[in-house]
């Protein structure tokens, strides 16, 4: 049996109820090795960077992350773990899932072009959500092939180098001038990430979400996160819409997780980097019908999720592994089962033996709570 869910952009629209603001209740960082930590021993402080830097500096010392490896929800379920033994009780979200996937949900009203697979599955009341990583790894084999001018591993390196560049491990007055004028010279990791754990809510669902946040940004008492994006200098009315689809990525990746503000480092053709810009995240869906021939609608996007998720609700229902797939150029989203029992690999033997432990916990106190009253009697 396969469920449909349609998602045509014309469905949606309308205003949006307005959307809880993200709360982070938990972090955790890689570090260079990709060794998971509780907390935010990898978190970096943004620094303007230099003008007219070269990106593909230093591209043959790329430290890259090996994201061919299943990674499942291992680093989130950990984390909610540790937070859980803290509260003593359950997280109360209806959904578990990294912010990327919430990302290729809410942007497929408008962005169908490269399709996606996940795997969820029900688990104690909650949708654990995670990527099909065999599809993962074959749209990215079919990206590889694409050709273009610059190949498309340096064009990628831009955006961690620019990170590189704009970041520093500690605050500005505990970072020494040289260390500043050398992040040229620095070797370039993506092993290293820090990471925020939010709840949040869209339509009828409580979501916990987990997704890497670049940088934050030291204005005391509340630093803010910031997100770093690279882009290339718009000088068409092409490259306009192209900018225009990638805001509503940048936008809706840190509407998630509750980033307010965007770094863009603009950049030449080839590499270089000629300008940085701030964007507040939230003025963004007004920028881009201010600006005219909008091929995007905010409203549009929280109102398909929220329904979306409902709906997912319902439909998942029962134990098991299920597949959440919208194929390219296609107009609604498919879920069935492919496995009839257990959770697969998304959720990992120590959470949910903590799961069971935070039960037996939980029906011991009941008890106990249930026989007070007996004790006093006998007293
Ligand atoms: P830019 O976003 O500046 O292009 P993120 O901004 O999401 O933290 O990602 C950091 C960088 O990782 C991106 O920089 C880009 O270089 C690379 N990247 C992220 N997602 C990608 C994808 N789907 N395909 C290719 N590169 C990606
Ligand atoms: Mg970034």
């Amino acid at each position: 049996m396969t469920y449909r869910f349609p998602t045509q952009s014309n469905l949606y629209r309308g205003e949006s109820e307005p959307v809880k603001r993200p709360k982070e209740f938990a972090c955790f960082s890689y570090d260079e090795q990709h060794q998971y930590h509780i907390g935010d021993r990898s978190m970096k402080w943004y620094y303007t960077p230099a003008l007219g830097a070269d990106l593909s500096q230093g591209y043959e010392d790329f430290i890259k992350h090996d994201d061919s490896i299943d990674e499942h929800l291992d680093s989130l379920l950990t984390t909610i773990v540790h937070h859980e033994k803290e509260t003593k009780k359950p997280i109360d979200a209806n959904i578990v899932t990294w912010r990327g996937m919430m990302t290729k949900i809410m942007a497929v009203p408008f962005d169908n072009r490269d399709g996606f697979e996940m795997n969820a599955t029900l688990y104690r009341g909650a949708i654990f959500i995670e990527e099909n990583n065999e599809y993962k790894k074959a749209s990215k084999e079919a990206q590889q092939n694409w050709r273009s001018a610059i190949p498309q591993d340096v064009m990628q390196y831009w955006g961690y180098k620019f990170e590189t560049l704009s970041t520093i491990p500690r605050p500005w007055g505990e970072t020494s001038r040289d260390y500043i004028e050398n992040r040229d010279s620095h070797v370039t990791n993506n092993k290293e990430q820090y990471c925020s754990v939010v709840r949040t809510g869209i339509g009828k669902s409580i979501i916990c979400i987990g997704g890497e946040v670049d940088a934050i940004w030291d204005s005391k008492p509340n630093p803010t996160y910031v997100e770093l994006k690279t882009s290339a200098n718009p000088t068409s009315g092409r490259d306009e819409e192209n900018f225009h689809r990638k805001l509503m990525k940048w936008w809706i990746q840190s509407f998630l997780l509750g980033v307010p503000k965007i770094i863009v480092g603009f950049r030449s053709p080839d590499g270089i980097l000629t300008k940085v810009e701030e964007i507040k995240t939230m003025t963004i869906p007004h920028m881009v019908k201010s600006m005219g021939k909008a091929h995007w609608d905010g409203d549009v996007c929280i109102n398909f999720a929220g329904a979306f998720l409902e709906w997912l609700r319902q439909t998942i229902t029962t134990e098991g592994v299920w597949r959440i797939r919208s194929a390219p150029k296609s107009n609604f989203i498919e879920v069935f089962q492919v496995e009839q029992v257990g959770h697969g690999n998304i959720i990992t033997d120590e959470f949910m033996n903590w799961r069971i432990q935070l039960s037996l916990a939980d029906a011991t106190t009941s008890v106990n709570a249930e026989r007070t009253p007996g004790v006093l009697e006998g007293g």
